[in-house]
């Protein structure tokens, strides 16, 4: 692991932290155990946390997890002194203050100024509010999304009683226009869902296409851009149509993006945002709690949850204070580079017969998915190949995820049929080494390859 650069800047702003509440009399906190018990328990914890795959190394190039910034971690941990809870400004003040800003530049990422929003703990809890106001203005109206969407939001829309649709996709995971169209034409659509990055293949719904609709029809478009959100702020790395579709971004009813997805956050932050303020009225209820001690907003009061982590509002906007969410920035430089490693990676596995790339055009955005090459149209023997491949490149050092996908995507003309789905290899490389990484990357990848195949 490489050193911590934080841990001397955090015990310093601790101390900090301490002098702040100088004033109050000394106390001794009873923690029920002593020195060495503790130091105890915090070995065997990091002894049981070693059995993980090696999420902050470039040599995992697997699922959708992205270290955070040490400067997040050491915010968090400072914000654990006083452990803030940005329910009311009761309980959590300066924390409630700090979320309203960081929210603030969030918004402004898509052009909103004024709108509605705060954090969520996770991306799930973002788009269950986005769902459930669509539910109450829309009322009695469907929710569709793309069969690609992510899988909660019919889940969701299940523990909200609404009635929700998957519209069929492309071979490459975007939403089939055709296909939506003539859902919208039965007059009973309410919202649209439209994915800014899938969770499986990075894919884009084309956002200016479905909003084109709305000259002919009416009804609210959600933008699920939890993974994808922050890629708005590099247009020019993205091709067309998907820069076309975060171009528009802005126009959507409603947005989720997940900090602790690509912005760089401990788990535990989510982000939902309304173009229009005036839903707030949905949230309208009493706390007879809280509430009382500030005339200004409470966070709570626009949320469908009630305690949440103060800290994580902290660490956002302290990471957001280091690295800016502007165009040209350095945060939008660590996006540009797990993109150009996923271009990357995508063109050698192309120009390699072993694999087949199967992210239809190149990669939407950092997300590489292919399999090995396929010889066979029995989609079982080919999931079980990739997945020896994936077992292999796990003990070359390598991690890569898996992704079911339907096999009539990967056809060719003349080609066999395929029935059923395939499990391929999926790469998310979202983390910025990963293009420096690329060359030790693809020799592991290479050398498992040819342990598979039998060389
Ligand atoms: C597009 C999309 N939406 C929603 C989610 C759910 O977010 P969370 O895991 O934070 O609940 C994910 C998770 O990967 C996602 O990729």
């Amino acid at each position: 692991m490489a050193p911590d650069p934080v841990s001397g800047m955090l015990a310093r702003a601790i101390e900090a932290l301490e002098a702040e509440f100088g004033a109050l009399p000394e106390f001794e906190a009873e923690l029920g155990a002593s020195d060495a018990a503790m130091a105890g328990v915090l070995e065997a914890t990091a002894h049981r946390l070693g059995d993980n795959y090696p999420y902050f190394h470039p040599l995992y190039a697997g699922q959708m997890l992205k270290p955070p910034h040490p400067v997040a971690r050491a915010a968090y941990a400072l914000a654990m002194k006083l452990n803030p809870n940005n329910h009311a400004r009761d309980g959590g003040r300066a924390s409630s203050a700090m979320e309203v800003e960081a929210v603030q530049e969030i918004a402004e990422m898509f052009g909103w100024t004024e709108f509605l929003g705060h954090l969520t703990s996770s991306g799930t809890i973002a788009n269950l509010e986005a769902l459930w106001l669509a539910g109450q203005v829309t009322s009695g109206k469907r929710i569709v999304g793309s069969e690609q969407a992510h899988y909660t939001h019919e889940r969701i829309s299940g523990v909200l009683h609404l009635n929700y649709e998957g519209v069929k996709t492309d071979n490459g995971g975007r939403m089939d226009l055709e296909a939506l169209e003539s859902e919208l034409r039965k007059g009973d659509v309410g919202t649209v869902v439209a994915t800014l990055g899938t969770t499986a293949m990075g894919a884009v719904d084309r956002l200016d296409e479905i909003l084109a609709l709305k000259k002919s029809y009416e009804f609210r478009v959600h933008v699920d851009a939890a993974y994808g959100g922050y890629f708005g702020l590099i247009p020019e790395a993205l091709d067309e149509p998907a820069r076309r579709a975060f171009a528009v971004i802005g126009e959507a009813d409603s947005i989720v993006i997940d900090p602790h997805k690509h912005g760089l956050q401990p788990y535990g932050c989510g982000c939902v945002l309304f173009r229009d303020p005036g839903v707030g009225a949905f949230y309208q209820h009493d706390s007879p709690y809280t509430y009382f001690t500030s005339q200004e907003l409470h966070l709570g009061e626009i949320s469908l949850e009630c305690s949440r982590a103060g800290a994580a509002a902290v660490a956002l906007w302290a990471t957001q204070r280091l690295l800016p969410l502007k165009p040209g920035g350095e945060f939008a430089r660590g996006l540009k580079r797990g993109r150009r490693a996923a271009v990357e990676l995508d063109r050698r596995l192309r120009e390699d017969e072993r694999f087949e790339a199967l992210t239809a055009g190149g990669p939407e955005l950092d997300i590489v998915v292919w399999a090995m090459a396929l010889h066979t149209a029995d989609l079982w023997r080919a999931s079980e190949r990739n997945l020896e491949m994936f077992d292999t490149c796990a003990k070359w050092g390598l991690h890569l995820a898996l992704v079911q996908l339907p096999g009539s995507w990967f056809e060719k003309p003349g080609g066999p049929k395929f029935v059923g789905s395939m499990r391929c290899l999926r790469s998310v490389l979202m983390k910025p080494e990963h293009e420096a990484w690329l060359d030790g990357i693809w020799e592991r990848l290479s050398r498992a390859c040819t342990e598979v195949l039998g060389g």
